[in-house]
C-alpha cells in the first residue's frame, strides 16, 4: 500500500518505489514529519522522536521538533509554511491535527496546473485536516503518492472556516524537515541568454532563498533546489529535491536551525503574494513535487522527467515525435516580406525541415519592438496575402507553418491599448514602467483574459497553423490591477496566473493538434506549470553551441529533453560572437527538439550538406532523444569535455553525445564512461560496425577520437545486438 496509517503508532507511512515519507501524529505538537528517504520495510520509525529531546530549552518544541506544517507565533522561528492574519492584526497561527482520508486516484486542482493521473490506481492520496480552533482556519495539506512514478506531490487546500475574514500571507506548497546540517544546496541560476547554471553551495548555517518576484518563475532563478550530501555526485549518493508546479513568483528556502536540521520548502511567493480569504472561501496552493534519489543526481532526474513527460505534459503532442523546424527570427528579425519568408522555407523543405515558423513582426506596424502588440492583425505590407496565404503557400511546399504570438503584452503605441488603457497592470496616478516598449496586460481580469483568447483563436482559425511560439518578453511591475479593491491588490500576480491558465487552457483545447511551444526571452519561464498547456519549451536566446551545453546541461535536472527547443543558428553567433561548426551546432541541438534559425541560402554549398546531414540525423535519433531516457555523463560546468545519452524505449537503441571545448595540444585520450545499459549485452556502433559490451562501454568507457581545433563533437548511435 502506497499510503498506510498505523493507528497505534500514529504514523503514516508513504512509500513510492523508493522511498518512504513519515509523518508523525504528536499527542501534543501536532504533524510531524519523521523521515523522507529511502525506502522503508515498515512505518515503525516513531522511535526517532528520541533525537528531538524535548529538555528545558531556551527553545520552543514547534521550533526543536520537526513540524510538518510550521506556522508562525506559536514558537516557531522559520519561514512559516502557512500563515494566516486576523482582522486584529495578529498572524499566530495554531494548526491542531482534526482528521485524515485516504483514498485512491488523484484529485484535479481547480484551475492550476499539476501532475495528473490517467487511471485511480496510478496514485494514491492522502489528505490530513488541521485547524485552527480560534480563527476556524482549516488547512488540508495533500499528498499524492506516485508510485510506479516513485515521487510525491503535495499541496495545500486552505479554507477560511471562522467567521472573520482572514489574510493569508505564506503559503508554502512543500515544507520538509530533514535531519542533520551537513547538506548542500543545488539551484539553477541564470539570467537572460544564460539560463540554468548549475549551482551548488554548502548551506552552512545560514537560511537560503531561491526565489523569483518577477511575475514569471524566470531566468534568475527556476523554481526547483535540491539538497544533497557531500559525496552525492551524478550517479551516487542521496537527493532530496523539490519543483513547483507553477509559472509564477515562487519562494524556495533552505534553512538550518539551531539543532543542525535542515528544512526545506517550496511555495508561493509572499513578498508579492497576500490573499484576503473571507470566510467560506478557500484557497488552493499550486502543487509541489517531491523526488528522493538514492542514485544521485541522474536518479533525481530521471524521476523528474518521466513524471513532466508522461503525466505533467498533456495532449496530442504528449507521444508524438517533435517536427523539425525553421525559425526566421535570427535569419531577418523584423525585416522580411513574404518572398524573403518563402525562400528560407523553401530552402529548408529541400533538407529536409518539417515545419516553417514565422516570428515576431507579422502584425500591425511591427518593423520594431516599439508597437503593435495586441493588434493580431496581420501587416499586408509584408504578408499581401495574410497569413492564410503565406502558410497556404508554405504548406504546398510540404511544410507546416507555425506562427509566433506575445499574447499577454501590450505596446502604448497600439490600438488595442488607446482603446482600453486600464487593461494593464498599473497604479493609477503612477507612471507604467516600460521593458522593451511593452506593458502587461492585466490577466486577472476576465475580459481582459476573454480578450486574449478571442485575439489569438480568431488568428489560428484563420489560417493552417501546425504550431504557435508563445512569448512573453518583460517582467511585472507595477502588478497591480485597476479591477481589484484596495486590500486585494497583493493578489494581482497570483490572479494574473490562474487568469493566464484559464487563457492558456481554453486556446490549447480549442486546438488540440495545433502543437505549442512556450518562451520568454528564451528560457525565462521554463517551469512544469507551464509545461502542462504547453510541451515545449524555447531553452534560451542563446543558442551558441558551445553556451548551450550548460544550458541543457542545467535544463536536463528537472526537466526532459522533449522539452526544450534547441536550433542551429547563424555563425558569428548572435549572442556571443563565436564561430563553430555547422556540426557542433546540430550535434548540441540534437538533444533537444532540433529546429533550425538562420537562412539557409547564406550557408555554403559545405555547410548546407552538413544541415541536410543533420536533418537526416536527427531524424534517425528522435525517437530515443524525446522518449528515452537521458542521461548526464560529463559535466560542462566541471570540465572542458561535456557528454550525455540517451537510452531508447525497451534499451535497444542508444545515442551518445560528446563535446569538447577546447583544442588541446598532445593532449591525451578521453573517454566517455556510459551509463544505465545492460551489462551483459553487446551495443554496434552504427558507423564503425563495431560492437562493445555493456559493461565495458560503462566500466572501461569509450576513448573519443582525438580532436583538433575548437568545439568538437561527436555523436554515436548504439544498437543492443
Ligand atoms: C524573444 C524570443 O526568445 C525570441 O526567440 C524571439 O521570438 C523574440 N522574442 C521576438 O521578439
Amino acid at each position: 500500500m502506497p499510503v498506510c496509517f498505523d493507528e497505534e503508532k500514529k504514523v503514516f507511512h508513504l512509500q513510492g518505489k523508493t522511498f518512504s515519507y513519515c509523518l508523525y501524529l504528536h499527542p501534543t505538537e501536532g504533524l510531524l514529519n519523521l523521515y523522507w528517504g529511502s525506502r522503508l520495510p515498515d512505518g515503525d520509525i516513531a522511535y526517532l522522536l528520541r533525537s528531538y529531546w524535548t529538555a528545558a530549552s531556551f527553545d520552543l518544541p514547534p521550533h526543536r521538533m520537526p513540524t510538518e506544517l510550521p506556522t508562525r507565533g506559536t514558537g516557531y522561528f522559520g519561514t512559516p509554511a502557512v500563515c494566516a492574519q486576523t482582522q486584529q492584526g495578529n498572524d499566530v497561527t495554531r494548526l491542531t491535527y482534526v482528521n485524515h482520508r485516504i483514498c485512491a486516484g488523484k484529485r484535479k486542482l481547480s484551475g492550476l496546473p499539476a501532475v495528473y493521473t490517467e487511471s485511480d490506481d496510478e496514485a494514491t492520496t492522502l489528505v490530513i485536516t488541521l485547524k485552527d480552533e480560534l480563527t476556524g482556519l482549516t488547512v488540508e495539506a495533500e499528498y499524492a503518492v506516485l508510485e510506479t512514478l516513485d515521487a510525491l506531490t503535495r499541496s495545500l487546500r486552505i479554507v477560511n472556516g471562522g467567521k472573520e475574514r482572514l489574510t493569508l500571507t505564506h503559503m508554502q506548497s512543500a515544507s520538509v524537515p530533514l535531519y542533520g546540517e551537513d547538506y548542500e544546496l543545488i539551484n539553477l541560476s541564470g539570467a537572460w541568454a544564460r539560463e540554468r547554471q548549475v549551482v551548488r553551495t554548502p548551506v552552512g548555517r545560514a537560511n537560503i532563498r531561491v526565489e523569483s518576484q518577477r511575475g514569471a518563475s524566470g531566468h534568475e532563478q527556476n523554481p526547483f533546489i535540491a539538497l544533497v550530501k557531500k559525496h552525492t555526485t551524478e550517479d551516487c549518493g542521496p537527493a532530496w529535491a523539490m519543483t513547483l508546479v507553477y509559472s509564477g513568483s515562487f519562494l524556495a528556502t533552505s534553512e538550518v536551525n539551531n539543532f543542525y536540521n535542515t528544512r526545506m520548502s517550496i511555495g508561493l511567493n509572499p513578498e508579492v503574494c497576500r490573499w484576503q480569504l473571507d470566510p467560506g472561501e478557500e484557497f488552493q496552493t499550486p502543487e509541489a513535487i517531491l523526488v528522493y534519489s538514492a542514485e544521485g543526481l541522474n536518479g533525481m532526474s530521471h524521476r523528474f522527467h518521466e513524471i513532466v513527460r508522461t503525466r505533467i505534459v498533456r495532449g496530442a503532442w504528449r507521444d508524438r515525435v517533435r517536427p523539425i523546424l525553421i525559425n526566421n527570427w535570427e535569419a531577418t528579425y523584423f525585416g522580411f516580406n513574404e518572398e524573403l519568408i518563402l525562400k528560407i522555407a523553401k530552402a529548408a523543405k529541400e533538407i529536409g525541415v518539417e515545419m516553417f515558423v514565422l516570428d515576431d513582426g507579422w502584425f500591425g506596424k511591427r518593423d520594431r519592438d516599439n508597437c503593435s502588440l495586441g493588434d493580431w492583425v496581420v501587416d499586408r505590407r509584408k504578408l499581401p496575402g495574410g497569413i492564410e496565404g503565406v502558410a497556404r503557400q508554405v504548406n504546398e511546399m510540404g511544410l507546416r507553418f507555425g506562427l509566433w504570438f506575445e499574447p499577454e503584452m501590450v505596446s502604448p503605441d497600439s490600438d488595442l491599448y488607446r482603446a482600453h488603457p486600464d487593461w494593464c497592470l498599473h497604479v493609477e496616478g503612477r507612471a507604467r514602467t516600460e521593458a522593451r516598449q511593452q506593458l502587461i496586460l492585466d490577466l486577472s481580469r476576465k475580459e481582459v483574459q476573454d480578450y486574449v483568447i478571442e485575439a489569438v483563436c480568431s488568428v489560428l482559425r484563420s489560417a493552417p497553423i501546425g504550431y504557435v511560439k508563445w512569448d512573453m518578453n518583460r517582467n511585472m511591475t507595477e502588478y497591480f490591477s485597476g479591477d481589484q479593491t484596495p486590500d486585494r491588490q497583493m493578489e494581482t500576480q497570483h490572479r494574473y496566473m490562474l487568469g493566464l491558465y484559464r487563457v492558456m487552457e481554453e486556446i490549447t483545447s480549442a486546438f488540440p493538434e495545433v502543437l505549442f511551444e512556450g518562451c520568454s526571452g528564451g528560457g525565462g519561464r521554463f517551469d512544469a506549470g507551464f509545461l502542462y498547456y504547453m510541451p515545449q519549451f524555447w531553452t534560451s536566446d542563446d543558442t551558441d553551441a558551445v553556451e548551450r551545453l550548460g544550458i541543457q546541461y542545467g535544463t536536463s535536472f528537472v526537466y526532459p529533453p522533449s522539452a526544450m527547443g534547441a536550433h542551429v543558428s547563424a555563425c558569428p553567433n548572435h549572442q556571443t560572437g563565436r564561430v563553430t561548426s555547422v556540426k557542433m551546432r546540430a550535434d548540441v541541438a540534437l538533444g533537444g527538439n532540433f529546429g533550425f534559425e538562420l537562412d539557409l541560402n547564406k550557408l555554403t554549398p559545405e555547410e548546407l550538406e552538413a544541415c541536410r546531414e543533420a536533418v537526416e540525423t536527427v531524424k534517425s535519433v528522435r525517437e530515443t532523444v524525446q522518449k528515452g531516457q537521458f542521461t548526464r555523463l560529463d559535466s560542462p560546468f566541471e570540465g572542458n569535455n561535456a557528454a550525455w545519452q540517451f537510452v531508447g524505449e525497451g534499451g535497444r537503441d542508444v545515442v551518445l553525445c560528446a563535446y569538447q571545448k577546447m583544442a588541446v595540444p598532445n593532449p591525451g585520450c578521453h573517454r566517455v564512461f556510459m551509463r544505465g545499459l545492460d551489462a551483459q549485452a553487446r551495443y554496434r556502433d552504427a558507423a564503425s560496425g563495431e560492437t562493445y559490451s555493456g559493461a565495458a562501454l560503462m566500466n572501461a568507457g569509450l576513448p573519443l577520437r582525438p580532436a583538433r581545433g575548437d568545439y568538437s563533437s561527436w555523436v554515436y548511435r548504439f544498437e543492443r545486438v
